[in-house]
């Protein structure tokens, strides 16, 4: 389980994570965007730091921005674990990839939904973690597009054909009804912003009936 903290209350961040950490959920997934790969801008490297102090979460930063070669040190200086760029993204691929590693990062790779999952194998062997993305990125609340379900399938073939240890991740739309079939497909990686972080349950009983439905 990775709690998704663009839906969180950003005037509470550390507590909302507490919450989520004495839940069960191991990662915090960040989301990073430029307002130019998306539409959207959400949260910078000064935040990252900030948090940082008061989490011992795993944190997972997305990054939806046109050149992330340009911003990966800051995210790693700032207390990053883990970070996925999108293959859509400027500037060299794999050396982005070897950058993250460098700065003693886990590295992923990820795609839009209209993106082929062809785009993704020739950095595969180069990846701890590969993200299909179940939504357009740069907002949250959207609808789950199970469309994108064969993706994961293939993701997770690709692993077993290769004898590798892919960590595939799912984001976009991630609630107790679909988690499920994510997981049957071969995710095992579930972000969840809107159905973890909103004002309708407390989160610990969110991320339960998540986990309860797998
Ligand atoms: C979308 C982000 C997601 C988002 C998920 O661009 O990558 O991580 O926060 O939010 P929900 O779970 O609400 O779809
Ligand atoms: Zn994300």
């Amino acid at each position: 389980m990775a709690p998704s903290l663009l839906a969180a209350d950003f005037g509470r961040l550390a507590d909302q994570l507490q919450d989520a950490a004495k839940a069960g959920a191991e990662v915090a997934h960040i989301d990073i965007m430029d307002g130019h790969f998306v539409p959207n801008l959400s949260m910078g490297p000064g935040l990252v730091q900030a948090i940082r102090a008061s989490s011992a979460m795993l944190f997972d930063v997305h990054l939806m921005i046109s050149n992330p070669d340009r911003y990966i040190k800051a995210f790693a200086d700032a207390g990053a674990d883990h970070i996925t760029i999108h293959v859509e993204s400027e500037g060299n691929i794999a050396a982005a990839i070897e950058q993250i590693h460098s700065l003693g990062c886990s590295a992923g790779i990820t795609l839009r939904p209209g993106t082929p999952i062809e785009s993704l194998y020739p950095f595969l062997p180069m990846v701890e973690l590969a993200l299909v993305m179940t939504v357009e990125p740069g907002f949250g609340g959207q609808s789950f597009m199970a469309s994108q379900l064969p993706k994961i399938t293939a993701l997770r073939k690709w692993a077993c054909d290769n004898g590798r240890e892919l960590h595939v991740e799912v984001d976009g739309g991630i609630k107790a009804s679909n988690a499920a079939e994510t997981v049957a497909a071969g995710a095992n990686v579930l972000v969840a912003g809107s159905s973890i972080f909103n004002h309708k349950v407390p989160v610990a009983d969110a991320v339960n009936a998540i986990r309860d439905a797998l």
